[in-house]
């Protein structure tokens, strides 16, 4: 994003939730503090809780309080932040609530005649998108009732649906209200400069895309994996699964960046067809194919959290084999794995060259699993390396494998943005590319649910917290 945004009216629906007060607020502020914000903005949060403006303020001033570093706590700052942060109080469900939440936006951003383009934000659990986007359009706040007075645009928090159908009839719902220029579906792993620097690495480079398809690379891994459990989200758990928390989202998005073809140029639409079409290509799991490609786990204790049913069947942890039937990719298997409490947490992209022709220094089989590989760590160390074999030092000819590797934090002084402080910014700005179009949507729904479908009831194998997963897990890679 260049230059600063629009003057704009944010409006935070949600207001009181996790997602607002660990991430919303204080990459707001944060931003704010740095004067990456428009010149004159104003924040509405908008909730359920009967809250005064004051009382709002105080509960966002005490969140941040905790959250924030300490070099970031001026209270000057604080204070002209806040005093550009409003609350209404909404009943979600209720239409005519929303003519109150109409005078009062037009209320808030009439106090300054710049603040009349409005950013919805909903920080709100998949099933009530569909209630608050026909609502906005009653009360005449909709994208197509626009207006010469200022642009107005919507960002959907995932999980975006709960499968394709509730996918589908949700991105009917925002296209009645909004076009799909002012819909901004946020995964905020495309907002990670390590996942950003994927396709800067593969296409800026002549090094790698030439060995970067079937005939030269013998297997891709993605592990997502966090070494703590759900927290206190049992409820939402419950409801969504790792599958639908992470898989259909960040696991498939990494894939496809690093599986997609070049796009034609770097527009937002360009780059998205291409991650469209990589998803479209990516073969639906049966009946007859589940069994040797997905395996799914729960971890020891999932019973006994909080708000989790004792005899729940949800997974916490799933490992995929997934074939993209295309030209490129076509009988490369893609190992994709993520879970909760595991031993430790990294997300990273293994890919595993094929060995060469002939092999000198082991046995025939051996380099792929010793050297050989392109590792994208995306978290928590932000780094590449290639590992290779190398002789070791001596008279015998032994190789071991050793790396070379790129490292953000040496390489460059520049801090990175966090992901929200970007996404925010490229909603505000009105640049797509990072998030995610309605097809890609529904194309990574279609995969989600056909794995659904054909494991029918799961019963997902326990593993000890701090481990690796379930020891089934090797099925996917025989
Ligand atoms: C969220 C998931 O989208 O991403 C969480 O709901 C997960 O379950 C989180 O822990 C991981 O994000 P990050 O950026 O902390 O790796």
């Amino acid at each position: 994003m260049q230059g600063k945004p629009d003057n704009c009216t944010i409006i935070i629906f949600g207001a009181s939730s996790d997602l607002a007060a660990r991430k919303l607020f204080p990459s707001l502020y944060e931003l704010a503090m740095w004067g990456n914000l428009p010149q004159d903005y104003r924040i509405i949060g908008v909730g359920r809780a009967p809250l005064s403006h004051a009382e709002f303020r105080h509960l966002i001033n005490e969140k941040m309080a905790d959250l924030l570093p300490e070099s970031m706590l001026d209270a000057s700052s604080f204070a002209s932040f806040v005093e550009r942060v409003f609350y209404v109080r909404v009943d979600l469900a209720e239409p005519n609530s929303y003519d109150q939440l109409r005078q009062e936006i037009m209320a808030v951003a009439g106090r300054s005649e710049n603040c009349k383009n409005l950013l919805f934000y909903l920080a709100t659990p998949p099933s009530l998108a569909p209630i608050i986007i026909r609502n906005l359009q009653h009360a005449d706040l909709g994208e197509k009732e626009v207006t010469e007075h200022g642009w107005r645009k919507i960002v959907v928090e995932k999980p975006y649906g709960r499968n394709l159908q509730s996918a589908r009839e949700l991105n009917a719902v925002i296209g009645e209200v909004f076009s799909e220029k002012r819909v901004f579906r946020i995964d905020h792993y495309l907002g990670k400069e390590t996942v950003q620097n994927i396709m800067v690495f593969r296409f800026s480079n002549g090094i790698f895309e030439p060995l970067w398809n079937r005939q030269h690379i013998a297997n891709v891994s993605i592990t997502i994996a966090e070494d703590f459990g759900i927290r206190d989200r049992g409820s939402f758990y419950e409801e969504a699964g790792l599958l639908r928390d992470i898989m259909q989202n960040h696991a498939l998005q990494l894939l496809a960046a690093v599986a997609m073809e070049p796009p034609v140029d770097l527009s937002a639409d360009a780059v998205r067809d291409e991650k469209a079409k990589l998803l479209r290509s990516i073969r639906l799991f049966t009946s007859e194919s589940v069994g040797q490609a997905v395996v799914f786990g729960q971890y020891e204790g999932y019973r006994s959290e909080k708000n989790v049913a004792p005899d729940s069947t949800v997974e916490t942890f799933a490992a995929i084999k997934f074939f993209i039937d295309n030209w490129r990719w076509k009988d490369v298997p893609f190992f994709v794995k993520a879970g909760k409490n595991l031993a430790s947490t990294v997300t990273e992209i293994v890919i595993t060259f094929k060995c060469p022709p002939q092999n000198y220094f082991g046995p025939a089989e051996s380099c792929s699993y010793t050297a050989n590989q392109v590792i994208l760590q995306i978290q928590p160390e932000e780094t590449i390396a290639i590992k290779f074999g190398a002789k070791r030092p001596g008279e015998a000819v032994i190789t071991d494998p050793v790396y070379m590797r790129f490292d953000y934090k040496t390489s460059f002084t520049e801090a990175g943005l966090t992901p929200y402080h970007r996404l925010l910014l490229d909603a505000m700005a009105g640049e797509q590319m990072n998030f995610i179009r309605q097809d890609s949507v529904e194309y990574a729904w279609a995969i989600i649910d056909s794995i659904r479908d054909a494991v029918g009831t799961p019963s997902p194998d326990s593993y000890p917290i701090h481990s690796h997963g379930p020891d089934s897990v090797e099925r996917i890679y025989g």
